[in-house]
């Protein structure tokens, strides 16, 4: 890879320069209390900040937020993701209360070497995710003026060819920070020669967004395992009912032909936790796959399909999971993820778990985050390199 990377900025010598930090500091908020449930991201990119706070450099951090429309918008505040980030460096972080106005000019002309400011909500500016190249270039063009040298360790946004993760690169010295080279190094370890049986666990709740992966995966895996939402459309597709469960009706012929081109490679559940409502007190059932009532939904997968999962899993020597298999928020319906989760960690196979949903379920479900190979910051990032897709953050970074 032709990529430079923190430590050949580090050689060079970062003391008493501006590093502008892209990092995804894209967290869960609690709905009611705005306070952060997943700390996973920000404690990922510790070990770049830290790295460059030792050396003595003005470290400029910037980051997304949910998916505010251009504007700032209060919900989607990065202040408590300062906080936090100032409690886990053990210093405090200096917060702009703009992105690219008179706060944050001010906050970095204000940093001492070894100092930290964290940007408001990238997001905020219309020019960050804007189609228009002009327009993101205005916007690039006033975050590079923070930074004598931009590191990029926003491994969950390199899908994204926005100004903060592909434009502003083409501005200044660039490098990949410590997380976006391990992401990298882990997940090309999948694409190259895994060490086989190499299986794959899909879950989530649409077909539509694994539909590139499944296709990329398919003859590169030895089997694939779908549980999740998902798993009922391709029930579907197999001809039986799935009463109200999550059902992606156009896609059920494209999971027909998936299907039929797998070389039974493909494993799908065999029973389910069916309720009679959306809701963590719905009264709940397991059935077999072919006895799911008209007016019930399934919400997780069954025992035993639990137990072939995990017999699948337990003979691999390479493993990608990516999607919860039921809600696993709920109580009732999260003995499926569990049991997944569990059956990874005690394989004798290298494990990777990919991002968001799957990443948080670990760490909700209390499991051992030791006990997997890796844990990726990245959901869509993840599953975008293993389609094989060129990632505009990480093609910047080779320029
Ligand atoms: C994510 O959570 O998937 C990343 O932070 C990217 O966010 P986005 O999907 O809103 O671009
Ligand atoms: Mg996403």
């Amino acid at each position: 890879m032709s990529i430079r990377t923190l430590d050949d900025l580090l050689a060079e010598g970062v003391s008493g320069r501006r590093v502008l930090v892209r990092a995804d500091l894209n967290v869960p908020l609690d709905k009611q209390s705005g306070a952060i449930t997943d700390d996973g991201r920000i404690r990922a990119v510790l070990p770049t900040l830290g790295a460059l706070v030792e050396a003595g450099a003005k470290v400029v951090v910037c980051s997304h937020l949910g998916r505010p429309k251009g504007t700032p918008d209060p919900q989607f505040s990065l202040s408590p993701v300062a906080g936090r980030l100032g409690e886990l460096l053990g210093a405090p972080v200096h917060f702009a209360t703009d992105t690219v106005g008179d706060s944050a000019r001010s906050t970095v002309a204000g940093l001492a070497d070894g100092q930290v400011a964290l940007l408001e909500n990238l997001r905020f500016n219309a020019g960050e995710t804007s189609k228009d190249e002009a327009e993101r270039a205005a916007f690039a063009d006033q975050l590079a003026a923070f930074g004598d040298a931009y590191v990029d360790d926003a491994f969950g946004a390199v899908h994204r060819k926005h100004a903060s993760v592909y434009d502003v690169p083409a501005r200044l010295p660039h490098v990949a920070g410590r997380l976006v080279l391990r992401e990298v190094e882990v997940l090309s370890k999948l694409t190259s020669e895994p060490e086989r049986p190499y299986v794959v666990v899909l879950g989530g709740s649409k077909v539509s967004d694994k539909l590139a992966v499944i296709e990329a995966l398919l003859p590169t895996v030895d089997r694939l395992l779908i549980g999740g939402g998902m798993c009922f459309t391709f029930l579907k597709a197999q001809g039986l009912e799935v009463g109200t469960s999550l059902l992606e009706k156009d896609m059920v012929e494209t999971c027909r032909n998936l299907l039929e081109r797998s070389g039974g490679k493909i494993m799908l559940p065999v029973d389910v936790v069916v309720a009679d409502a959306f809701a963590p007190d719905a009264a709940h059932d397991t059935v077999r796959v072919d006895g799911i009532p008209s007016h019930r939904l399934g919400l997780d997968i069954g025992p035993e399909t639990v137990a072939g999962f995990a017999a699948a899993l337990s003979q691999a020597k390479t493993i990608f999971w990516n999607g919860p298999m039921g809600v696993f928020e709920m109580a009732a319906f999260a003995a499926g993820t569990r049991g997944i989760a569990e059956a990874i960690t005690k394989a004798d196979a290298f494990s990777v778990v990919g991002g968001g949903d799957s990443a948080a379920a670990v760490r909700a479900l209390g499991l051992d985050e030791s006990s997997f190979g890796h844990i990726s910051t990245g959901g869509g990032a993840s599953l975008e390199y293993l389609e094989g897709k060129t990632l505009p953050g990480i093609a910047a970074l080779e320029n």
